[in-house]
């Protein structure tokens, strides 16, 4: 299938305006760059990637390299294909773990007692170098994950676009040194945000760059100390974080580089005596575990973003194109392995056949392969135990419904040596379990309902409660959608994504129920105030 190159930007959600803006950027929903001086930086960075590629990378504790020799090292393979090697990293153990905490505590007192805007000016330091570097951080995502450019460019934006948000915040309060009232003319009460410690981040593989950027550096803004994990499928862009951090002026021992097998280290890192609390990323079931393992001695932050079931529910006022269209980029952007991915969708019978002729038809035109690619939206899943859960899904599907588009693997040119899968649609009975669990892969159950009543029983029915999307044109339908939806990040009427696109400053990304800890999500402006503890001083004078 050939694509000019309107259209592919316009499935991606990207509008082609030139280069007049005076900040160029890419979001996941919009863009103001010159697209030819983008793709030519795109490909000059993609060949940089692709000549530095299989190297191998030490741990970093303390700021130095720990080249050790570890059984079972982690190679990193590209989904798009498994015969290129992207780098081989440490697969840590329990001492590289102790070390790294121990470093990280040390250190942490020091970075503490700075300035806090001494902090702030090198955390901007970092958004300045990975707007510096944006394209060799994005072409790196894009071999690791398999992302494409637009998508990748996002990641890299968004992740500039966390620091300084989260900077903006420790300013717009004066470094959280709030002055209090005095009972008496001697005394002088002031409230101060203190650091806790140190913290463990561990980060997932999706958005490898601003997920973890934005955990880690709201804890050192804060005056912690981090021990970080990437996932084990991009530890590459991880390593790119730590050069950010280091070359910005994060002292030594400050930010510590820990890559491994969750299974090995997982638990010795949030375990870890020193450790005094822990951001996490991932699914629900290890965060249960850690929230529930976490607190043995006394109870210490637990901040989790973990799954979603994400549901879009189609009304008969909708706009169906707009309806379609959001749906598709939602279920089907960056393969479906967004936690704010639309995987469920319930559409009014009155107007489920003509919504869903309109989604298959987008999701036909879709074009999928090779992500690296200028041209392509839709690429591969990011390691063969994606493939499995969604092989699953579609043997289950065909049991229990019918399979109304894809449900294949993609096979043939481009497609031999990665990780692809079609992106599928399925309409399936209401009490089937794939409207509940979570895949991570392009799949998409659809089923018709009676009723917004009806449609938000469904919805809330998950143990879930992260994004949900709503396409309606009437008021008092939008207004129940809000009210009643249990869901943390709500969307009504968007083409560019049903359920997905949050950036900073602009949408907070807070899960409920089972999609999240703490009630406060990254990208918003409650987010920073999570990674410190209150302090009171009272001094009497006199
Ligand atoms: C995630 O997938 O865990 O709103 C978070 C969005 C992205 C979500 C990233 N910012 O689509």
């Amino acid at each position: 299938m050939t694509h000019d190159l309107g259209r592919i930007l316009h499935y991606i959600g990207v509008s082609t305006m030139t280069a007049t803006a005076p900040q160029q950027k890419i979001t996941y929903t919009s863009t103001n760059v010159d697209l030819s001086a983008f793709h030519r930086s795109f490909d000059e960075a993609l060949a940089e990637v692709r000549a530095t590629a299989g190297r191998s990378y030490p741990l970093y504790i303390g700021g130095k390299a720990h080249e050790v020799t570890r059984l079972d090292p982690i190679v990193d393979l590209s989904p798009i294909d498994t015969s290129m090697v992207l780098g081989t990293f440490i697969s840590a153990n329990k001492e590289d773990v102790d070390l790294a905490v121990r470093n990280a505590k040390a250190a942490q007192k020091a970075w503490a007692a700075k300035q806090w805007k001494e902090r702030i000016t090198i955390l901007r330091k970092a958004a300045e170098l990975i707007r510096e570097r944006k394209f060799l951080l994005s072409a790196i995502m894009a071999y690791e994950v398999g992302k494409n450019r637009f998508e990748a460019m996002g990641d890299t934006e968004e992740s500039a676009d966390l620091i300084d948000y989260y900077c903006q915040q420790v300013e717009d309060h004066n470094g959280f040194i709030h002055p209090m009232t005095n009972l008496t003319p001697i005394e002088r009460n002031v409230e101060l945000l203190r650091p806790y410690g140190v913290f463990v981040c561990i980060a997932p593989f999706n958005f490898p760059l601003a997920l973890s950027t934005g955990m880690s550096s709201a804890a050192l803004m804060t005056g912690n100390a981090v021990v970080y994990k990437p996932a084990e499928d991009t530890p590459w862009t991880g390593l790119k974080l730590y050069e950010i951090y280091r070359d910005a002026g994060v002292p030594a021992g400050v930010f510590n580089f820990i890559t491994g097998h969750g299974r090995e280290i997982g638990d010795s890192l949030w375990q870890h005596p020193m450790t005094d609390g822990v951001v996490f990323t991932g699914s629900k079931a290890v965060g249960m575990r850690i929230f529930h393992g976490l607190s043995d001695k006394w109870v210490k932050p637990c901040l989790m973003e973990l799954g979603g079931k994400n549901a879009t529910i189609v009304m008969d006022s909708a706009d169906l194109d707009a309806a379609a269209e959001g749906v598709m980029r939602s279920a089907f952007g960056l393969q479906n392995q967004k936690c704010s991915a639309t995987s469920r969708v319930y559409v009014h019978r009155k107007v489920a056949k003509e919504f869903t002729e309109k989604l298959i038809a987008k999701t036909k035109d879709i074009k999928m392969g090779d992500v690296t690619q200028k041209d392509v939206w839709f690429g591969p899943v990011i390691n063969p135990r994606a493939v499995e859960r969604w092989e699953k899904a579609v043997e289950q599907a065909k049991k229990e419904g019918k399979i109304l588009q894809g449900g294949t693997r993609l096979k043939g040119e481009g497609f031999e040596r990665g990780h692809f899968v079609a992106p599928t649609i399925a309409e399936l009975p209401l009490d089937s379990s794939l409207f509940l669990d979570e895949l991570f892969a392009p799949f998409l159950a659809i089923a018709p309902v009676e009723s917004l009543d009806q449609a938000l029983a469904e919805a809330n029915k998950v143990e879930y409660g992260l994004t949900a999307g709503f396409f309606s044109k009437k008021q008092d339908e939008i207004d129940r959608f809000f009210d009643e939806i249990e869901a943390g990040v709500t969307y009504v009427n968007k083409r560019s994504g049903a359920t997905t696109g949050a950036w900073p400053g602009a949408q907070a990304f807070c899960g409920w129920k089972g999609s999240g800890g703490s009630g406060k999500g990254g990208c918003g402006p409650w987010y920073v105030q999570q990674f410190v503890r209150e302090q009171s001083r009272t001094v009497i004078s006199g």
